[in-house]
């Protein structure tokens, strides 16, 4: 990986402009280069930090037909429940721009966490045989073009925690939980050699709810003791970082 691109920003407001504007440009560079643009969103406060994008000038600029949409982790409930991140994408995001509906990949309903994972993980394998996403020659796994991650005051990334083995698996694309410390607990996720076969990924951390991880991650004692989820973020393409003064209050 490259060396991380931090941008250290003033407010939420000034985090959501460079993130559209990051996102126009590479759903551009894409584009041109080969056709589509493939998308993983996670939930949380992400999706509103999303909001610049559809609004003018960002939401006429964008070839939003060639987007392709996928989910970090999704918790395991119907997909028009509240702590669906589909929901959540969908009502905040996916509604208010012209992506073909059979361009979204959200998870099946009505399977159990480990079929849900499963079953999502194969649609991924299709997709890579059929030509629609790309394949990383390093590690096999699916090449995303854009990996949106958020991160929770305890470091954890997608649904891949702390003190749970799932932040391990090295060979599934996508595993489940079933006992997530956060509500509610049965989820699926994405494992971390999917995530790091992204040819880019944005973390994007605003509030002060996250500064004591963010230090952890990026200050100057990152290195020692055992790593957060977060810190094993490190992609084949680039990192690059989105932070307000509240996540980066603790850093010096
Ligand atoms: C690949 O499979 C997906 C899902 O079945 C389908 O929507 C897409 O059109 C297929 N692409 C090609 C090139 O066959
Ligand atoms: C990383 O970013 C650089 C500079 O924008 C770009 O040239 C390169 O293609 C990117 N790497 C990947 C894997 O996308």
């Amino acid at each position: 990986m490259a060396q991380p691109v931090i941008h250290k920003l003033e407010a939420e407001s000034h985090v959501a402009i460079a993130l559209a504007t990051y996102i126009a440009d590479l759903s551009a560079k894409f584009i041109a280069a080969k056709g589509s643009f493939s998308v993983v969103l996670s939930g949380g406060t992400l999706i509103d930090t999303l909001r610049k994008l559809t609004e003018p000038p960002y939401v006429s600029s964008i070839d939003w037909s060639k987007w392709l949409i996928f989910f970090l982790d999704e918790r395991v409930v119907p997909l028009s429940h509240s702590d669906s991140n589909y929901k959540l994408a969908y009502d905040g995001f996916l509604s208010k721009v012209p992506i073909p509906e059979s361009n979204i990949y959200p998870i099946k309903e009505k399977l159990s966490p480990e079929e849900a994972a499963e079953e999502y993980e194969q649609r991924l394998k299709h997709l890579v045989a059929n030509g629609t996403l790309k394949a990383s020659p390093v590690t096999g796994f699916a090449t995303f073009d854009l990996m949106l991650v958020g991160m929770g005051p305890d470091g954890h990334v997608a649904s891949l925690f702390c003190w749970h083995f799932q932040r391990f698996e090295k060979n599934k694309w996508v595993t489940f939980i079933t006992d997530s410390p956060k509500p509610p607990p049965s989820r699926i996720t994405f494992t971390f050699p999917l995530i790091n076969s992204a040819s880019e990924i944005a973390m994007v951390v605003t509030g002060e709810d996250a500064a004591d991880a963010v230090k952890v991650a990026l200050g100057e004692h990152a290195s020692y003791g055992y790593p957060l989820p977060v810190q094993k973020v490190s992609p084949e393409g680039n990192l690059t970082w989105f932070l307000d003064n509240e996540a980066t209050s603790e850093l010096k």
